[in-house]
C-alpha cells in the first residue's frame, strides 16, 4: 500500500506550520494514520543539519553549500522518516520540501536554480503528490513571521522585497509543476483556509 505525502509551502508567515498542524489533526480525528514532519529536520541527523543552517551569522555559508546542507538534510530525512512511512501507507504532511531549495537557494542569492535541479534529481529524486501553496502577501507574512517566538537568527532578516521575490517565484514554480499543485488564500482566517485545504485532500485521496 503506497501513501501519500503532502507539502506546504510559501513564504514564511504564510501560515504553513499551523495549516500542517491542522489537517494533520483532522486527517487523524477521521483515523487516518498521519506523519507531521518539517524541513530542515524531521529525523536525527536532520535536526542536526537544521542547527548549522539556522544559527550564526547570515554569510555562514555560501549559497552553494546552503544548497549541499539542505539536501543532506532532506536525505536523511527521506531515507530514515519520509520513505518508511509511505511504505507503510502513511500520509506524509511536511512543513516545506524541495520546492523551498528551488526557491530559497535557486533564487535569492542569484540564479543556482540548475545546481539545485543537478543535486535534487541525483540525490532526493521525489515529489510530492499533492503541494499545497500558501499565497500571501510579503508584508502580511513578514508581520505574522515576526510576531512569533524563536525565529531562527540565520533566515530572520528576510525583508519585504526577498518576501515578494519569493512569493513570485513560488507562484511560478505552482505553474511550473502544476499537476501537484494546488494555490490557497493565506490571508484569511484559520478556518478558513484549513477548509479549503482539507477541499484539497479530499480530491487528492478520493
Ligand atoms: P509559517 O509556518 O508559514 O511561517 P505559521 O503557521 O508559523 O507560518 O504562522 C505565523 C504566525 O501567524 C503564527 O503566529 C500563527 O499563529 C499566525 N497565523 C497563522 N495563520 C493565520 C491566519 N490565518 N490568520 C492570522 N494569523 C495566522
Ligand atoms: P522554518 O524555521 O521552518 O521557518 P518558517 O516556519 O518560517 O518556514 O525555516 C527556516 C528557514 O529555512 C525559512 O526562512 C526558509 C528556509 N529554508 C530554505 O532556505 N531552504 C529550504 O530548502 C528550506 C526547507 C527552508
Amino acid at each position: 500500500m503506497a501513501g501519500h505525502f503532502i507539502t506546504f509551502e510559501g513564504i514564511d508567515g504564510s501560515g504553513k506550520s499551523t495549516q500542517a498542524r491542522l489537517l494533520a489533526d483532522a486527517l487523524r480525528a477521521e483515523g487516518r494514520d498521519v506523519v507531521l514532519t518539517r524541513e530542515p529536520g524531521g529525523s536525527k541527523g536532520a535536526d542536526e543539519i537544521r542547527r548549522l543552517l539556522l544559527e550564526g551569522d547570515p554569510d555562514r555559508w555560501s549559497a552553494e553549500t546552503e544548497i549541499l546542507l539542505f539536501t543532506a538534510a532532506r536525505r536523511d530525512h527521506l531515507e530514515r522518516l519520509i520513505e518508511p512511512a509511505l511504505a507503510a501507507g502513511k500520509i506524509v504532511i511536511c512543513d516545506r520540501f524541495a520546492d523551498s531549495t528551488r526557491m530559497y537557494q535557486g533564487l535569492s542569492r542569484g540564479n543556482l536554480r540548475a545546481k539545485v535541479d543537478a543535486l535534487h534529481a541525483l540525490m532526493i529524486g521525489r515529489e510530492p503528490d499533492l503541494t499545497v501553496l500558501i499565497d500571501m502577501d510579503p508584508a502580511t507574512g513578514l508581520t505574522r513571521a515576526k510576531g512569533r517566538n524563536g525565529h531562527e537568527e540565520r533566515f530572520e532578516d528576510f525583508g519585504v522585497e526577498l518576501q515578494a521575490q519569493m512569493r513570485a517565484g513560488f507562484l511560478a514554480l505552482a505553474e511550473e509543476f502544476a499537476p501537484r499543485f494546488r494555490l490557497i488564500d493565506g490571508a484569511r482566517d484559520m478556518e478558513s483556509v484549513a477548509r479549503d485545504v482539507m477541499a484539497c485532500l479530499r480530491e487528492a485521496l478520493a
